[in-house]
């Protein structure tokens, strides 16, 4: 049989995104983002999520399967995000996938957002050394994970409170930035002086490698307050010790994730590191990760920005696996918004 050729379908949370791949070629990727939408209230409204995935995901897919030259009959199994994520949103994407499977008579594939996210590295790249350790950070989970064969995933270490995006999120919102956090404290970090202020890494009284986010958040909190920091930058002009704060936090955010990761790899005989999951587009984290591989003698692989935010080519590319695993979802197939890998 020749390649099929996977539309996927993601949803769970503020993009509307629908994807053509056909095995490691993405012939369509297309993501209708909501962050204007959200933007007001500094974080995602779920019911206003729902309501713009129903209006945007008909012309999403008309638009992606243009953008392949393709029609629906040329669509061979339809990959779908069923979780985790937010309900509601989850939905919309899900009942579209099910009326084509279901219209078009082809495979549903039900998909692990968290394992898109993962193997969006693997569909950049081939030759993967094996053992992996990934680094999957985005706005709602930060876990790191170990690939010990082409198969298998196992959680080797998790945030035991925020997620890092949101760590991100929350300390440029608290320091009147905006939203999202991440893009604008990678920008302003380069402005300031990263040495300025101390934050300390969180200690784990009981010796776990686990990650944790919100301490930093807190600290930063506390130095703002401290200082009588400006809150509010109309003209998104921080002054220069909020820069230096800024700095401050990105690089010990980035030096504590990249510590973990390190000393995990080291743990598991790791042969290469991966970066995943929204977070992966930070640049400081992207350049000390490839140092402090190479320096190790690992091959790295960061996931490129327009794969590592929400997509729907990741999707396609884990429900291929799927498919050739010979596992289908049925249309009793639901949103599952709590889910692991
Ligand atoms: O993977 P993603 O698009 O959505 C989730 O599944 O959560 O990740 C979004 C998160 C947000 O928290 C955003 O602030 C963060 O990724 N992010 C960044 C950067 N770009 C996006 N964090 C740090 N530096 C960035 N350049
Ligand atoms: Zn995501």
């Amino acid at each position: 049989m020749s390649t099929p050729r996977i539309l996927g379908i993601e949803s769970s949370c503020d993009e509307t995104a629908v994807a053509v791949v056909r095995g490691k070629t993405i012939e369509s990727n297309l993501i209708a983002s909501q962050v204007e939408v959200h933007r007001e209230y500094g974080g995602v409204v779920p019911e206003l999520a729902s309501r713009h995935h129903l209006e945007k995901i008909d012309l999403v897919l008309d638009l992606a399967l243009k953008r392949a030259g393709v029609t629906l009959e040329a669509i061979d199994a339809v990959a779908v995000t069923y979780g985790p994520g937010l309900v509601g949103p989850l939905l919309v994407g899900l009942q579209a996938a099910k009326a084509i499977a279901y219209v078009r008579g082809v495979p549903l594939l039900a998909v692990n957002h968290l394992e898109g996210h993962l193997r969006s590295v693997w569909l950049e790249n081939d030759d993967i050394p094996l053992p992996a350790l990934s680094l999957l950070a985005s706005g709602g989970h930060t876990s790191i994970y170990l690939s010990p064969d082409e198969e298998s995933i196992v959680e080797v270490a998790r945030t035991r409170d925020d997620a890092a995006g949101e760590a991100f999120d929350k300390v440029a919102k608290l320091l009147g930035l905006g939203y999202p956090g991440g893009p604008l404290i990678d920008s302003l970090a380069p402005s300031g002086d990263a040495r300025a202020v101390r934050l300390a890494p969180p200690k784990m009284s009981d010796g776990s490698l686990d990650l944790s986010f919100s301490g930093f958040k807190t600290s930063v909190l506390r130095h703002a307050q401290a200082r009588d920091l400006e809150r509010d930058f109309p003209a998104g002009e921080p002054d220069q010790e909020t820069r230096d704060l800024i700095a401050s936090f990105q690089a010990s955010v980035v030096e504590f994730m990249v510590e973990r990761v390190m000393t995990l790899a080291r743990r598991e005989g790791a042969r290469s590191i991966c970066l995943s999951g929204g977070v992966a587009c930070n640049t400081a984290l992207r350049a000390r990760v490839a140092a402090e591989g190479k320096a190790a003698g690992l091959r790295t692989f960061a996931v490129s920005r327009q794969l590592a935010v929400d997509n729907a080519a990741m999707i396609a590319f884990v429900g291929a696996r799927k498919l050739r695993r010979g596992e289908t979802a049925d249309l009793s197939q639901n949103a599952v918004p709590r889910l692991e890998i």
